[in-house]
């Protein structure tokens, strides 16, 4: 019944997460409350890695997008994996290296990079910046001018693929504020401009064909478009690409329609690609970079509510309201997306009530499921909600100067506070006057 393998319900009829009970949690830490399973996130890193060893002989790195969910204990745990970190600001990026990540494992994306941020990744030492567009190299070299360095780059590449997936979330196509194009010669032109920049090396491309894919069809058709143009870099500009990052994108479950592919069947699909084309074109084999995000810590993280009213509306709907919403988990308002729910305190019984459940932010379309079956619920219960360790967190936010929530990682059965729960103060914080 329970897709997620760190998720279990025991003896007194209550969800586990990596063998604690949830409502245990609820009680001792508050709600709302994110709850993470470390060894499941552990687990989905080794799939990864061990699919680089595997197909490629470890001929590349798997760098965990951070944009997922990035604290400093997640930053740790990511290292200590050997696994690289794909950052895109300034504060994600300060983040490693508050928690002591390995600059030199870390790429640093992004559209607009400022100055600013340039100058400080320039500062910490980033292994690769990947670069957007001309602006951003021209100011690259400059800066890297006036402070006698030379930066190593990828360029973001557009490789004009469909990956059917959300509009929001879809970067791959021309329509893109993402990258330079392929097809009109925009991204050979950048890159031949960049050869002639002494402060620039030139050591890979990139491209991130959309998010929650669950078909590998797009993601070779991306890695064939970008061994051509990798090919077409040698024959053109007598350039020799060392490193292909191939992004993320890979779908994880978060209802039971969704069925994802083994983690691992990204990496044996792109090497066979990768290997097969390097032999078509007679090009050497590029170190190949990908950057799972939702897939690492999605369906290792929940959200535990707790139920307050309830409003019977006849014939229209009930209302069942939690002590959250929008604010800790704005997934739903921004993409309409599904999520399995579950009665914490009550996970075996029969789900034979129909709720939408609301948060509590002014704003009607503040809910986090139309529709929902669950258990008669009470003001009390424990409301879970599957898979929010992806993009929950990370895209939280203050309205109505609600708390951010604490988050909880569980390992091996003992679980910790990683992000204290949100005060009053920290609400006042930056405030003046
Ligand atoms: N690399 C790049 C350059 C990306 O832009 C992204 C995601 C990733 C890797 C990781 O993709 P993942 O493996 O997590 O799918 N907020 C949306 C998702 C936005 C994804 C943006 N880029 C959501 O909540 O569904």
């Amino acid at each position: 019944m329970l897709k997620s393998n760190c998720l279990s319900i025991n003896e007194q009829n209550h969800l586990t997460i990596g063998g604690v009970d949830t409502t245990t949690l609820a009680a001792e830490y508050g709600t709302p409350l994110y709850v993470l399973d470390e060894d499941a996130i552990r687990q989905n890193c080794r799939l990864y890695t061990h699919s680089m060893e595997q197909f490629y002989s470890g001929n590349g790195m798997i760098l965990y997008a951070s944009k997922a969910l990035c604290t400093t204990a997640l930053c740790k745990i990511i290292a200590s994996e050997g696994m690289g970190l794909d950052v895109v600001s300034g504060g994600e990026l300060y983040t490693a290296y508050k928690a002591g990540f390995p600059m030199e494992h870390v790429y640093f994306h992004g559209n607009n990079k400022t100055r600013e941020e340039l100058v400080m990744a320039l500062s910490l030492g980033v292994g690769r910046i990947v670069v957007d567009n001309r602006h951003e190299l021209l100011q690259l070299e400059n800066l890297c001018a006036e402070q006698g360095k030379k930066a190593s780059v990828l360029f973001r590449i557009k490789p004009g693929i469909d990956a059917h997936t959300h509009d929001f979330i879809m970067t791959g196509q021309i329509d893109s504020k993402f990258g330079v194009a392929l097809e009109n010669g925009e991204a050979l032109e950048l890159i031949r401009e960049a050869q002639t920049l002494p402060h620039i090396s030139v050591i890979g491309i990139h491209c991130h064909i959309g998010s929650q894919i669950f078909d590998l069809a797009p993601f070779k058709k991306a890695a064939e478009v970008m061994m051509g143009f990798i090919y077409e870099l040698k024959n053109k500009l007598n350039l020799s690409i060392e490193e292909l990052n191939l992004g993320g994108g890979f779908g994880i479950c978060y209802t039971e329609a969704d069925d994802p592919i083994a983690y691992d069947k990204y990496m044996e699909t792109v090497s066979y690609i990768v290997k097969s084309e390097a032999k078509k074109y007679g090009v050497s084999l590029p170190r190949i970079l990908m950057e799972p995000g939702r897939s690492i810590v999605g369906s290792s993280g929940i959200t535990l509510y707790t139920v307050g009213t309830e409003k019977r509306i006849p014939n229209v709907r009930n209302y069942l309201s939690v002590d959250g919403g929008m604010a800790d988990n704005p997934r739903y308002i921004l993409y309409e997306a599904n999520y399995d729910f579950l009665l914490a305190n009550r996970a075996g019984d029969s789900k034979t009530e129909t709720y939408t459940i609301a948060g509590r932010c002014c704003e009607s379309g503040d809910l986090l499921g139309k529709n929902v079956a669950l258990p008669p619920a009470k003001s009390e219960d424990i409301l879970a909600v599957l898979s929010t360790g992806a993009y929950n967190y990370s895209m939280s936010s203050n309205y109505n100067r609600l708390l951010r929530p604490a988050m909880v990682m569980v390992s091996g059965g003992i679980p910790r506070v990683i992000i204290k729960r949100e005060t009053y103060e920290d609400i006042v914080r930056n405030d003046i006057e």
